[in-house]
């Protein structure tokens, strides 16, 4: 059986038993891909339209679009997407644009029409469900916009806090070592102010406890990810969580584990930031660091209550794209894979794949239609390859999820990380070194691979194997700065990685290798044709028949 129909069989089981409550268990195995509705596929799937990302325009991306694109998405191997708001938001323009990114909400019971009607979004939730994949919505509850100063608020406008009483009086958030000031005080200025909700008073809480769980059940949601979580008080989450019923990741935008992880006890999870934080200098230039990181990994997992289920993020519409701080290929590839194999679920922000280079926002907001969705891209080909690898060994060895990834090895430039056991583990080499690294070799020890002698792995970006030598040790060849993830081949066979224990095992000649960045792109034409097989065996109904 092919890696795809195996892992979609399994993801149907579940989706089959908990369509509208998916739990955080059933999230750990998944791999999201995040989209800015407005600027991810237009309805005509057309990829000419361009988008100034200065402008704060409306570009024209739709619910329906996302349906159309999405075999570019699970081709990569996500299992999850997350959409922008989907609620109803200011109207008119703005000095700072249209709110075409939803954060700026006035109806809650009413859609962005922009986006689609009702029957869109029902209609992208079943066709996700249709390919045993979740869908995740944003939602904001801190505030709602208006298009002005405080003093010109007109609250009737608002649905269904439609009244100041609702709302905090005003002040603006100045002080962020306040934690008062920072739940009480209003975001946004002048131009576009945030009216901050009075979440503390029960009649808000309890019209927002009862509006979640209405959207999740009206559009079959799986999962939501919250906006500005750190400015609403921790009191409010357990229950909005509890009433929406469904797995919820929280934005706390603090890179302090202790700080973040606090919000974990209150809500299924968070963003890991705190691990965003340590990874981006280590790898944003050759001169980085990993110590920072190495440490952050150990103060995650012991300050946050379940590492497994956050979410792991080096590029998101809130920070600068990673190809804005370093052009460099090889690091773009180790960031990605890093994001992928670390512990919790990994996110993948729309464009990261296409080594898109916008810095902070409006910059990194581009439009991937502009890419024309690419697929014979390095960094796709390699989200794809990282993807498989993380579904197959979840697959074969679920324990592999909840498997505190652990260093076993790091100097100046280089850390190599084991994750999961028995065997099935996967061992990734992450290294700062840049695409103009001379080839070395970095060995690791047998008691920290953990792999016995003998045992041949494969390096599922370039495909290339080694065998573990008989004094233990793993002599990994490093070249130009690329990452190695290896899995062992006993492991892999059958599973589509590489082609190994399929029709296609047949090892590439070296003379027809194109020359590209370690060898993705000749791996990546080769693991495209089994991904292939595998989407139409599951729309032949395949899938539903394994399980
Ligand atoms: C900010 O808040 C902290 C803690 O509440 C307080 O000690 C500090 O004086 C405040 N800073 C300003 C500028 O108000
Ligand atoms: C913290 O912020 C609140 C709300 O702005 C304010 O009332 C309070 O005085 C602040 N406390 C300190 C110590 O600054
Ligand atoms: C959910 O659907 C019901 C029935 O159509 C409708 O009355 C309600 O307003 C909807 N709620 C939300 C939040 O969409
Ligand atoms: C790398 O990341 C750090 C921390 O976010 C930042 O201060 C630095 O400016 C970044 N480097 C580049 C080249 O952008
Ligand atoms: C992570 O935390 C758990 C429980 O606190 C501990 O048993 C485990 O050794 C930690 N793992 C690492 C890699 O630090």
């Amino acid at each position: 059986m092919k890696f795809d129909t195996l892992v979609q069989a399994t993801v149907a089981g579940v989706v089959a038993s908990a369509v509208n409550a998916a739990t955080a268990d059933q999230w750990r195995s998944r791999s999201i891909y995040q989209v800015l509705t407005d600027r991810f596929a237009r309805p005509d799937s057309s990829t000419t339209a361009s988008c100034d990302t200065s402008l704060g325009q409306y570009c024209g991306g739709t619910w329906q679009g996302i349906i159309k694109q999405l075999d570019y998405i699970q081709n990569m191997g996500f299992t999850a997407i997350w959409i922008s708001p989907v609620t109803y938001n200011i109207p008119d323009k703005t000095p700072y644009g249209y709110a075409w990114h939803g954060y700026w909400q006035q109806d809650l019971y009413k859609l962005n029409d922009h986006f689609g009607t009702a029957d869109d979004l029902k209609a992208l939730s079943k066709a996700l469900h249709d390919r045993n994949m979740y869908l995740m919505v944003d939602v904001v509850v801190n505030h709602n916009g208006w298009n002005g100063a405080s003093t010109t608020v007109d609250y009737s406008k608002f649905h269904p806090f439609n009244n100041a009483k609702y709302f905090h009086s005003f002040c603006p958030v100045d002080n962020y070592s306040n934690q008062t000031n920072v739940e009480d005080c209003w975001l946004g200025d002048s131009k576009v102010e945030l009216p901050d909700l009075k979440t503390e008073d029960s009649a808000v809480a309890d019209g927002y406890n009862t509006w979640i769980k209405q959207l999740v059940s009206n559009y079959s949601i799986d999962g939501l990810r919250i906006d500005t979580v750190k400015h609403v008080e921790m009191s409010f989450w357990k229950p909005f969580n509890s009433a929406a019923g469904v797995f919820c990741t929280g934005e706390v935008f603090s890179g302090d584990p202790s700080f973040t992880c606090n919000y974990q006890n209150s809500l299924d999870s968070v963003l890991n930031y705190p691990i965003y934080y340590q990874i981006i200098p280590f790898l944003n230039s050759t001169n980085g660091s990993p110590t920072a990181l190495l440490n952050a990994l150990k103060s995650v997992n012991s300050s946050c209550r379940d590492s497994s289920v956050l979410g792991t993020f080096t590029e998101n519409h809130d920070v600068p794209r990673f190809a804005s701080m370093t052009s460099d290929l090889s690091l773009a590839q180790n960031a990605l894979a890093f994001t992928i194999l670390s512990d919790g679920i990994p996110i993948v922000y729309a464009g990261q794949e296409q080594h898109y280079s916008g810095g902070g926002d409006p910059a990194n907001r581009e439009a991937t239609w502009l890419s024309k969705y690419n697929r014979q891209s390095d960094l796709y080909n390699l989200v794809a390859a990282v993807n498989q690898v993380r579904n197959v060994a979840a697959f074969i060895d679920p324990k592999y999820l909840t498997y505190n990834i652990y260093p076993i090895y790091s100097d100046a430039h280089t850390i190599a990380l084991r994750k999961g056991f028995d065997g099935k583990q996967v061992i990734s080499i992450i290294t700062n070194l840049g695409s103009s690294a001379p080839s070395t070799t970095l060995t690791l020890s047998g008691t920290s691979h953990g792999l016995p002698s003998g045992t041949v792995v494969v390096d599922i970006l370039s495909c290339a194997q080694v065998t573990v030598s008989s004094d233990g040790s793993l002599a990994v060849p490093m070249q130009a700065g690329v990452p190695r993830v290896y899995f062992p081949v006993a492991a892999a066979v059958g599973h589509g990685i590489c082609g190994i224990g399929t029709s296609e095992t047949a090892a590439p000649s070296a003379t027809n290798s194109k020359k590209s960045v370690g060898g993705l792109q000749r791996r990546g034409d080769r693991r495209r044709k089994v991904v292939k097989a595998g989407l139409a065996a599951a729309a032949a109904g395949a899938v539903g028949a394994v399980v």
